[in-house]
C-alpha cells in the first residue's frame, strides 16, 4: 500500500515529470536484425564464464518488437515521461564517423518516439548507455583514445540530434560515466573487461584506464553539448544534461573526525569526480588530486571552460548508502575509492538497510535525503532524479507469480525513497524536477543477467513474447505521484 503523507500533497511542482527508465542493451533484444551492429555488451555476452547465469542479452526483453505494447502498459501505469537509451549500434553498426548510418536504426526509434508522443508521455533520451559499437573498441581501444573518439561520439550525436531532435527535448550525453569506467576497467567484470586481474582480464590497468576512460566522457560530453547548444539548441529548444552516479556515504562512527572526513572523501571520488569539474571548479576535487598525482588526467585550459556549466541540469541515479570508515594504511594504487572501507553496519552496529536481491543494495531512505541535501548544497542545480529502485528477494522465479505480484519490499523502498525526495522538497527546499524509478521491466542486469529482477513489471523469460506480469509497485508509484504533484 502507498505510505502517502498528508503533509507532503502537492509539494511537488505541476510540471515535475515522472515515469521509469531503461537502457536499450539491457531490454531491446534483436541483437543482430535489421543492420544492427555489434556493441561491446553483445561480445562480453557472448564470452563464456562472463555472465552470472550464461545468458546473453540477444532477445533481452523483445521491447524492439514489442515496444507498442510497452507504451501501452506505461501508459496504463499513468507515467508522463519514459527514459530510454539509444543504440549506437544500431543506428551507426561499425560506430564511426565516416561509417554509414542505417536507416532501420532510424525508422525504429522514430516510431518508438512517435509512439510515446501521441500517448502523451514525454521522451527523455540518453545518447550513452554503455554500449559502445566493438569495432570502435578494436579500431582504436574504444574511449582509451580521446582523440579519435570524440569525433565518433560527436558525429553520432549529430545523427540523433538531427533524426530525433524535432521532437525530443530532453537529452542526455552519458549514463553514469563512472560506473562505466569502475566496472569496466577497474573491476573488469563489465564490458568492455580490463582491469589489473589477470585471473578475469587479458589487458587492463586498474590504476589508471578508469580515469583515463572518465576523462575521455567527461570531455567529449562537454563538447557535444557546445555543439548542442550552439547548432541545435536554437531552433530545437531542447536541454542536455548528463546522468552521474553516486550512493551516498555515511561516517562508520559519527564522532571520530577521521571517519567524517573519510565520508566526505568517498563522496568526492565517486561524485565529485564528475560533478565538480561540470558544476563547481572546472576541475577534479584537490582531494583525489592528492591521492592520484598525475595517473589523474589534466584538462587543458579549454577543456576547463567547455566542462563548467555543460550540464543544463543535475541528472541523478542513486540506489543505497554505505557506511564509511578510514583506513590505517596508505592507498593501494588500484584504490578508486579515496582509500576508505565500506561497511555494512556503523559502529553501534546499526545496519544500513534491508536486504534486497542485489549484493550491493540496501534500503536506505534517510542516506537518500541527505545525498539530495549534499549534492544541492554543494552545486546549487535543478535535479532530476534520473533512475533509483530496487530488487527484491523470491522474485527470481521460474513460473508467473500471482498475478498482480505482491512486491511488498520494493513498495516499502518506494515509500521510504519517494517521501523523502517530497521531504527533501519541502522541508530542506531542494528543487528536484523528475523521477524515474528504475525500472519498467525485468529485464538483463549486465553481469547478473536475468537473475536481478528490477522491474515494476515481472517478465516470463521462458515465454516466447516474454509476458509482462504488472507488480503492485507500480501502482503504489502512481499514487505518490498523483498525491504530490501540484495541479496546475
Ligand atoms: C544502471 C542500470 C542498472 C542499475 C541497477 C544503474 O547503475 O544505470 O543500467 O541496471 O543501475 O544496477
Amino acid at each position: 500500500m502507498a505510505d502517502l503523507k498528508p503533509h507532503l500533497k502537492g509539494v511537488l511542482r505541476p510540471d515535475f515529470q515522472w515515469g521509469y527508465a531503461t537502457a536499450a542493451a539491457q531490454i531491446e533484444g534483436a541483437w543482430n536484425a535489421d543492420g544492427r551492429g555489434e556493441s561491446i555488451w553483445d561480445k562480453l555476452g557472448h564470452t563464456p564464464g562472463k555472465i552470472k547465469d550464461s545468458s546473453t542479452a540477444d532477445d533481452a526483453c523483445r521491447s524492439y518488437d514489442f515496444y507498442k505494447e510497452d507504451v501501452a502498459l506505461m501508459k496504463s501505469y499513468g507515467v508522463r515521461a519514459y527514459r530510454f537509451s539509444l543504440s549506437w549500434s544500431r543506428i551507426i553498426p561499425l560506430g564511426g564517423k565516416d561509417d554509414p548510418v542505417n536507416p532501420k536504426g532510424i525508422e525504429f526509434y522514430n516510431s518508438l518516439i512517435n509512439e510515446l508522443l501521441a500517448n502523451g508521455i514525454t521522451p527523455f533520451v540518453t545518447l550513452f548507455h554503455w554500449d559502445i559499437p566493438q569495432a570502435l573498441e578494436d579500431r582504436y581501444g574504444g574511449m582509451l583514445n580521446l582523440e579519435k573518439y570524440t569525433p565518433d561520439f560527436l558525429r553520432y550525436a549529430r545523427v540523433c540530434f538531427e533524426s530525433f531532435g524535432d521532437r525530443v527535448k530532453n537529452w542526455i550525453t552519458y549514463n553514469e560515466p563512472g560506473v562505466y569506467s569502475l566496472a569496466g576497467y577497474a573491476a573488469g567484470v563489465h564490458a568492455p573487461g580490463r582491469s589489473s586481474n589477470r585471473e578475469l582480464n587479458e589487458e587492463g590497468d586498474s590504476s589508471t584506464e578508469p580515469f583515463i576512460v572518465s576523462h575521455t566522457e567527461l570531455v567529449s560530453h562537454a563538447h557535444c553539448v557546445k555543439m548542442y547548444r550552439e547548432e541545435f539548441k536554437p531552433t530545437q529548444k531542447g536541454t542536455i544534461m548528463i546522468t552521474l552516479h553516486g550512493n551516498y556515504s555515511e561516517p562508520w562512527d559519527a564522532e571520530d573526525p577521521l571517519d567524517i572526513e573519510a565520508a566526505e572523501r568517498a563522496r568526492e571520488f565517486e561524485i565529485a569526480w564528475f560533478a565538480d569539474p561540470i558544476y563547481k571548479t572546472g576541475d577534479y576535487p584537490a582531494s583525489m588530486r592528492a591521492q592520484l598525482g598525475d595517473r589523474l588526467p589534466r584538462f587543458t585550459e579549454e577543456e576547463s571552460k567547455l566542462l563548467l556549466g555543460s550540464s543544463d541540469f543535475y541528472g541523478m541515479n542513486t540506489y543505497t548508502t554505505f557506511y564509511v570508515k578510514h583506513k590505517k594504511t596508505p592507498p593501494e594504487l588500484t584504490d578508486h575509492l579515496g582509500n576508505v572501507e565500506k561497511l555494512e553496519n556503523n559502529s553501534k552496529g546499526v545496519s544500513r538497510g534491508t536486504e534486497s536481491d542485489t549484493y550491493w543494495l540496501r534500503t536506505c531512505p534517510w542516506g537518500y535525503r541527505k545525498l539530495l541535501n549534499w549534492v544541492w548544497n554543494r552545486y546549487h542545480v535543478p535535479i532530476f532524479m534520473t533512475e533509483n529502485g530496487t530488487t527484491a528477494k523470491g522474485e527470481h522465479l521460474d513460473t508467473p507469480p500471482a498475478d498482480p505480484l505482491n512486491d511488498t519490499h520494493r513498495i516499502e523502498f518506494f515509500n521510504g525513497y519517494l517521501n523523502a525526495l517530497a521531504s527533501a522538497v519541502k522541508e530542506d527546499g531542494v528543487d528536484i524536477r523528475s523521477y524515474f524509478a528504475w525500472t519498467f521491466t525485468d529485464n538483463w542486469e549486465w553481469a547478473a543477467g536475468y537473475t536481478d529482477r528490477f522491474g515494476v513489471t515481472w517478465i516470463d523469460y521462458k515465454s516466447p513474447e516474454r509476458k509482462r506480469y504488472p507488480k503492485r509497485s507500480a501502482g503504489v508509484i502512481r499514487e505518490h505521484f498523483e498525491h504530490y504533484i501540484a495541479k496546475e
